[in-house]
């Protein structure tokens, strides 16, 4: 299929009846009558990828997995195994080479196309219903090394190698929870450094060495070998009070970094954290 638009992403994928649907559904997600999130699901319409939204996934795997092998977490090397991550094609979501056929019985975490940017009451929605919210279009290939906003590249090869992980599941499903529970500024602004600086940024101390596993590393191929090798990144241990309080900047590199000793530390410092959440709504108290 002809793309006519190629310096931008293929929206044929997204723009239809169904993805408009979804969108505003997620748009006025948590108002009366808008309360379930699967309206904000959409099919994945394989077909519409074009031959090169296929060679662009190609050369973006092949240009990072080589980098990963030595420098990514071996959690994250793992998962992308199990769930049979290829270069040869663009991930299926539904199906039964998906991965989505390979999650479910690891930790029964799924990945749900969505047509686009989602608010964060309904972001949070999914992550408690351990779905993962996912781009499906591909940046054009003159963007291939840069892209401003997520697409499938960093959702699925980024972010989904993880969800395998029986301990980084129940982290992140935990985060959705106590995100979607807690409805004032204060816990957001902390939870959304949180998710920053470990999700989408995080480093892990593995074979006495810093990995990555951030999705924002493991699907930059620029940043990546920079939060490893950079003397200018100020890469700390990771505490969980100090991380929330840490402020960060989305436009450039980023100048610091935090190192987890394991995905349990995080689980369990995600666990004491959204019990002091849900004990402070229950007695309307603030933490
Ligand atoms: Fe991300």
């Amino acid at each position: 299929m002809a793309n006519s638009m190629s310096g931008s992403l293929n929206h044929a994928m997204i723009d239809g009846p169904q993805g408009r649907a979804a969108q505003e559904y997620a748009n006025r997600f948590g108002e009366p009558g808008f309360g379930d999130i699967t309206k904000a699901y959409i099919g994945q319409n394989y077909a519409g990828y074009t031959e090169e939204n296929q060679e662009t996934w190609r050369i973006l795997y092949d240009r990072q997995m080589e980098f990963l092998a030595d420098n990514a977490s071996r959690v994250y090397l793992d998962g992308a195994a199990s769930i049979k991550l290829v270069r040869d094609y663009i991930p299926f979501l539904e199906g039964p080479k998906s991965v989505n056929t390979f999650l479910m019985p690891l930790t029964g975490w799924q990945s749900k196309a969505v047509p686009g940017y989602l608010p964060a009451k309904a972001f949070f929605a999914c992550l408690a219903r351990r779905e993962f919210p996912t781009t499906i279009v591909i940046r054009p290939k003159q963007s291939i090394d840069y892209l401003p906003e997520p697409d499938i590249f960093h959702d699925i090869f980024g972010h989904v190698p993880l969800h395998a992980d029986p301990v980084f599941a129940d982290f992140l499903q935990t985060y959705g929870k106590a995100a979607l529970t807690a409805d004032d500024p204060h816990h957001t602004e902390r939870l959304a450094r949180l998710f920053w600086f470990t999700v989408e940024f995080g480093l892990i101390r593995e074979g006495g060495r810093n990995r990555l596993y951030g999705s924002g590393l493991i699907s930059s191929p620029g940043e990546s070998k920079h939060a490893l090798a950079s003397p200018s990144v100020d890469r700390r241990p990771f505490d969980l009070e100090t991380v929330c309080g840490t402020s960060f900047e989305i436009d450039h590199y980023q100048p610091i970094l935090y190192v987890l000793d394991s995905f349990e530390q995080l689980r369990d410092a995600m666990n004491t954290y959204a019990n002091r959440i849900l004990e402070g709504k229950g007695s309307k108290a603030a933490a």
